[in-house]
């Protein structure tokens, strides 16, 4: 994709109290889902409330590259024609996944098992990020990859002729490690088997069983045992997508710091995959209240109202909750910097594998911003200057990572000074209306650099 190509500067002002209703755009995880499990579909799947980011949009394209029909009806609304298990085309082109691991990961699995040879790239932040996690498992079902130094893209995949289903163990909690087997199990015959330590987001297994495949999981000692039926005639489904928990986030923590915020963000998913932060938060202190629980999309959610919480402490949090709250690191360290005392996020590692190194990316912008941090290679620790306490005065470098921009805008609209992120421009990945939603509140956001 092109976005990234011009910079574009923004700064964040302390701003007045955050109040109104924030409309949360779908969720990234189940639009790339949605598309793809519906080109693996024979017929028309209907997707509504489809998150209409970059990083969506770059799989939709890939989709008609590999022989789906892809189009939009209306804003958020989709429909694919899929040519189901097996039946992708060769594409006649590299596939460019933009800034999305997501995308080119759950893809390369999708197209592993098919006699066809694909190439894949992607932004200068996703060219940068780790294949070998993905290209190793397919390797196990006769697929070859021949990338970069590292496992980098670009890379091109051959897929297996003659496919035989896999049992892996994932080294890693990685959800896209376990969606990418578990799509390229989808053509090979037999049980794929993946077994996953820690629970990670379980949208793929959720989803499949939607599209009409056997997909078991069995809790054991060794952890999740997650076994997949091959070849099944995926049928096609309407997917109506709920709201993002990790784009929730934003507006949420926003709300939390700037003094006399009073907002509410409705169908916030209460995926227990997907509620960490969200179970962080109350712990800190936060006055959230979960209103109005209920299924939409097939995602438990509820109503959040927020309000600004003067008396948030610093904790440490569970390592084991990193897998569910995985995206949300870089938003809980700026809600750390304005509680008071230390909050300690270890197990992290992963976050250096992201979009940008995100233990990296804002320990420096925080420490621009006047906070004192401490890191290594797998923790964070951010010191509280209570509400209102940080300085500010920054601008921060968002490596080409959305989630990066948007915390430190947030960041600004709680400081003394305000906060300048160098390139605002990957928010369109994943949050498309989040300068027009936040102002809409009551944030200050100005697109210039100060
Ligand atoms: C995702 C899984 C997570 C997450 C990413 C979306 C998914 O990545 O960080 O934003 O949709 O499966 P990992 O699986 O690499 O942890």
């Amino acid at each position: 994709m092109s976005a990234h190509a011009s910079a574009q500067p923004m700064t964040a002002l302390k701003s007045g109290p955050l109040r109104g209703t924030a409309l949360i755009p779908g969720d990234k995880s189940i639009s790339h889902r949605a598309l793809i499990f519906g080109a693996m579909a024979v017929g028309e799947t209907r997707i509504t409330g489809l998150l209409e980011g970059q990083d969506v949009l770059d799989t939709a394209s890939a989709m008609r590259a590999f022989g789906a029909e892809v189009t939009q009806a209306g804003p958020g609304d989709w429909s694919v024609h899929g040519v189901g298990v097996g039946g992708f085309r060769e594409p006649a082109d590299v596939i460019d996944c933009g800034n999305s691991g997501t995308g080119v990961r759950l893809i390369m699995g999708c197209m592993a098992t098919t006699a066809m040879t694909a190439t894949f790239t992607g932004d200068a932040s996703l060219r940068k990020r780790p294949m070998g996690r993905v290209t190793e498992p397919l390797s196990l079902f006769g697929a070859q990859a021949y990338g970069r130094h590292g496992g980098r893209l670009p890379m091109t995949v051959v897929g297996a002729a003659n496919p035989v289903p896999v049992r892996y163990a994932l080294p890693v909690a990685s959800a896209q490690v376990k969606s990418a087997v578990l799509l390229a199990g989808l053509n090979a015959p037999g049980e794929t088997v993946v077994i996953e330590r820690e629970a990670t987001r379980d949208h793929s297994e959720r989803m499949l069983r939607g599209f009409g495949a056997e997909v078991t999981l069995e809790k054991t000692a060794e952890g999740n045992v997650i076994t997949l039926v091959g070849q099944p005639d995926l049928r096609p489904q309407t997917v109506a997508v709920p709201r993002d928990p990790s784009s929730a986030a934003f507006p949420v923590s926003a709300a939390l710091i700037v003094e006399g915020s009073d907002i509410l963000v409705p169908g916030v998913s209460q995926n227990l995959t997907r509620n960490g932060l969200y179970l962080t938060l109350v712990e800190m202190g936060a006055e959230i209240d979960f209103q109005n629980p209920r299924t939409e999309g097939g995602e438990p959610v509820a109503d959040l109202r927020v309000r600004f919480s003067g008396n948030m402490k610093g904790i440490e949090v569970p390592p084991e909750r990193a897998p569910s709250m995985i995206d949300e690191y870089p938003i809980l360290s700026v809600v750390a910097a304005f509680a008071t005392g230390r909050t300690v996020m270890r197990g992290v590692k992963e976050l250096r594998v992201k979009e940008s190194d995100r233990i990296d990316a804002m320990a420096r912008g925080l420490e621009a911003s006047g906070v004192r941090v401490e890191e290594d290679a797998d923790t964070l620790i951010v010191y509280g200057m209570g509400p209102g306490g940080v300085p500010g005065g920054a601008t921060c470098a968002t490596h080409l990572d959305h989630r990066i921009a948007m915390s430190f805008l947030v960041c600004g609209m709680a400081a003394k000074k305000p906060v300048s992120v160098d390139d605002a421009s990957p928010i369109v990945t994943s949050f498309p209306i989040f300068e027009g939603l936040m102002t809409g509140l009551g944030a200050t956001l100005s697109r210039d650099s100060r």
